[in-house]
């Protein structure tokens, strides 16, 4: 196993994930994830906080809205599902680690748990997209990281829309990008 895989077995290990109910709601609103003044990470985090009571807005309705906690302390937080009931792939509606828990890996493990969720739940296509600010540098990262592909939103040049279709894969890398768009 390589080094980096080693370190995402121990990752998924330490991580606690659940589903998130009211009982979380106070936690949430009191988790940070946005550096101050970085307008597009402060915008994913308003939408974990809307999440807490607005969940049936997102999409199609009532996404997954998984919570990862590590030694009891909440660590991360992603929102997915389907916008409309017959996209061609699940939307990432939102992503979030702790400020204090940056670039230790979580993030790319939430979003490999998102796009395993996707593939496994039989009324998902095997195929996840995402629009991210084009100045988000970290998230670009990390879809870059992925081999996720991105191009301009044609409606708004600000923005990227990723996607990608992916497989499940035996071993700790758990899914693998098997395509990506075309880019412009
Ligand atoms: C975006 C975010 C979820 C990334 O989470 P994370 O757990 O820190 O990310 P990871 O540790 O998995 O990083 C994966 C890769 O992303 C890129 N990346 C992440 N943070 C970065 C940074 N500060 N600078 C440069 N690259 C970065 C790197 O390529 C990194 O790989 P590396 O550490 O091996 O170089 C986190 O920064 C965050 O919560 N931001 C605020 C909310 C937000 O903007 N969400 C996205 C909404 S679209």
């Amino acid at each position: 196993m390589s080094g980096a895989s080693e370190k995402a077995v121990a990752l998924l290990r330490q991580l606690d994930l659940s589903i998130y109910t009211s009982a979380d709601r106070d936690e949430v609103l009191a988790f940070k994830c946005a550096p101050i003044g970085h307008r597009p990470a402060e915008a994913a985090q308003d939408l974990i906080y809307k999440a807490t009571d607005r969940l049936g807005d997102f999409g199609s309705g009532y996404p997954y809205f998984v919570l990862a906690r590590d030694n009891g302390v909440l660590v991360g937080a992603i929102i997915f599902g389907l916008e409309h009931p017959d996209d061609p792939a699940i939307q990432i509606f939102t992503l979030g680690v702790a400020v204090t828990r940056h670039r230790e890996g979580i993030g790319t493990m939430l979003k490999k748990i998102a796009m395993a969720l996707a593939v496994s739940d039989e009324a998902f296509p095997n195929a996840v997209a995402s629009t991210v600010h084009r100045a988000n540098y970290r998230m670009n990262g990390l879809n870059d990281n992925l081999g996720i592909g991105r191009n301009q939103d044609p409606l708004d040049g600000e923005f990227y829309i990723t996607g990608a279709t992916v497989e499940l894969v035996n071993g700790p890398e758990i899914v693998r990008v098997t395509d990506r768009p075309p880019e412009d």
